[in-house]
């Protein structure tokens, strides 16, 4: 199937949908199979073996990371959305329809956290961090001055968000900006485009760091971080 396959791909990415209708993948709509109906959101691949990113995020935080908490959101959403008419939907819909209503804030996180997760493993690659693409680097100098003050930036959000939660380089209005989201929540509700996410629950480093996220988030970012992904993301 097309939208199984890597976001990392210009000529998607930059469809009027961008990276939100590859994410919506996890909500193709299940095809009828004889047996019974297949769940309507599946976990989407790894864009890269579990033991890829290794130093910095082990083959064990992965497997747990992915394997059980990104399949549980997965596996909550299917619960959830059975029977609503929200099966099925792309996540985003999900998102923008349960976002901040009292009466969905299971589904909301769900469905937020299968995005985020989805998005967090494609800012991530084996050989990563380094020099952001030539095409991004002015709108990084505009907005921080220096790749370095960037990078500085998304480190202080990362480290400083109290509790579980994201940080995120994201585009508002034409600008690049680094913003940090609590919980399951995300820059989408915003009106912000996500360019680059670092996830920063405990879950994300701890086999790995116990409580030295700081540790994680300078490996994670001098290391791993997509640029090419960011990029992408902003169609620059
Ligand atoms: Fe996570």
């Amino acid at each position: 199937m097309a939208l199984q396959q890597a976001p990392g791909r210009r000529a998607f990415l930059g469809t009027a949908a961008g990276a939100a209708l590859w994410l919506a993948l996890g909500g193709m709509p299940a095809r009828a199979r004889a047996a019974q109906p297949a769940p309507a959101f599946v976990l989407p691949p790894l864009p890269y073996a579990e033991n890829a990113l290794e130093p910095v995020i082990s083959a064990s935080t992965m497997g747990y990371h992915y394997g059980k908490h990104h399949r549980a959101y997965i596996d909550n959403l299917n619960r959830l959305a059975a029977g609503t008419g929200l099966a099925g939907l792309p996540l985003e819909k999900i998102i923008a329809a349960s976002a901040e209503r009292a009466d969905a804030v299971a589904l909301f996180n769900n469905a937020a956290q299968a995005w985020n997760h989805a998005f967090y493993w494609h800012s991530l690659r084996p050989g990563g961090g380094g020099t952001p693409p030539a095409a991004l680097r002015p709108h990084i100098e505009a907005a921080f001055g220096s790749v370095d003050a960037c990078r500085k930036s998304l480190a202080a959000a990362a480290t400083g968000q109290f509790g579980s939660g994201w940080a995120w380089l994201v585009m508002d209005g034409g600008k690049l900006r680094v913003v940090r989201t609590t919980n399951a929540d995300l820059p989408l509700t915003k009106g912000m485009q996500p360019l680059l996410t670092i996830d920063v629950w405990e879950h994300a480093y701890y086999l790995d760091y116990q409580n030295r996220r700081a540790d994680y988030v300078e490996a994670v970012i001098d290391k791993l971080l997509n640029w090419d992904f960011a990029a992408q993301n902003a169609r620059v």
